[in-house]
């Protein structure tokens, strides 16, 4: 096999927020085809390693790879060229409450894109299709359940058929069978689409299910990364309690809102 470098890596990443250090020393890697889970409290910085990846923030030190560049080094035109092969899915699905099922996956496709609109028409019609979702073209946002909308914004990540998707609390606001559908999901089109994966998450039954790897931030630090197996078996006191849900255990109600300012 050949060599290939990772699809992001982040390198001693330090971020903070005026006097809240959220990422303090945060290195990672995600190889090619990985689905990195990201576990960690509400407030721990989860999105945020989302958002250095996309380049919406820029870290106070250290550097943030996808491939072989440097996102916090590119300049604006690029950047935009390089997030074209990065699919987000927004933590509540974030579709254009005015557009339609099918204008809303077309965005992507008519802002960076020369296709025609029977080429567009196409590709939506496909995306719509591997999600389970060809029927609800023409219906609003507004008319689908949380589920629905989940699937719509999953097909809108596809479109641009990126090398990585970002997947921002993907089962958040679900109840728990259709977040194991939606987990399914993410796990079928991530293989089928040989794409690269991220998912953050505060939800173990989900982590575990998609994850093929794992890493858990805690106070600003990856205090572990492991496969599935590794993890259960943790000896980190901290890990432990955060996979057993128990209230006994280093972890204190609040205490990430303790280190942060907000
Ligand atoms: N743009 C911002 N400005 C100031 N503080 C922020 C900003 N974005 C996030 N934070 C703070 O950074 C910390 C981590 O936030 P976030 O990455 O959203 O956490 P998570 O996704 O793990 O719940 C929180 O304390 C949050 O209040
Ligand atoms: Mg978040």
């Amino acid at each position: 096999m050949t060599e290939r470098p990772p699809v992001v890596e982040l390198r001693n990443v330090r971020l903070q927020f005026e006097d809240n250090k959220v990422l303090d020393d945060v290195s990672l890697a995600v190889e090619p085809l990985e689905r990195l889970v990201i576990m960690g409290q509400s407030g721990s910085g989860k999105s945020t390693i989302l958002r250095l990846v996309l380049g919406i923030l820029t870290p106070n030190s250290g550097s943030v790879f996808f491939k072989q560049f440097e996102i916090s080094r590119l300049r604006r035109r690029k950047l935009q060229q390089i997030r074209t092969h990065i699919g987000m899915v927004y933590q509540y699905s974030a579709l254009l409450s005015s557009r339609n099922v099918r204008d809303n996956i077309a965005l992507p496709l008519e802002e960076l894109t020369r296709d025609t609109p029977a080429e567009i028409d196409k590709i939506v019609d496909e995306k719509l299709e591997m999600v389970g979702m060809a029927d609800v073209k023409d219906q609003m946002p507004s008319e689908l359940s949380g589920g629905m909308r989940k699937r719509v914004s999953l097909a809108r990540a596809l479109v641009m058929n990126p090398e990585l998707i970002l997947f921002d609390e993907p089962s958040a606001g679900l109840d728990p069978v259709i977040s194991s559908v939606i987990d399914e999901l993410i796990i079928n089109l991530s293989e089928k689409s040989k794409v690269t994966s991220i998912i953050v998450t505060h939800e173990m039954d989900s982590a575990f299910r998609i994850g093929t790897k794992m890493a858990m931030l805690y106070r600003g630090k990856i205090i572990e990364v492991g496969t599935p197996d590794e993890f259960k078996q943790s000896r980190d006191p901290v890990v432990a309690q955060f996979l057993s849900g128990s209230t006994e255990g280093p972890i204190l109600e609040g205490s990430q809102d303790a280190i942060a300012t907000k």
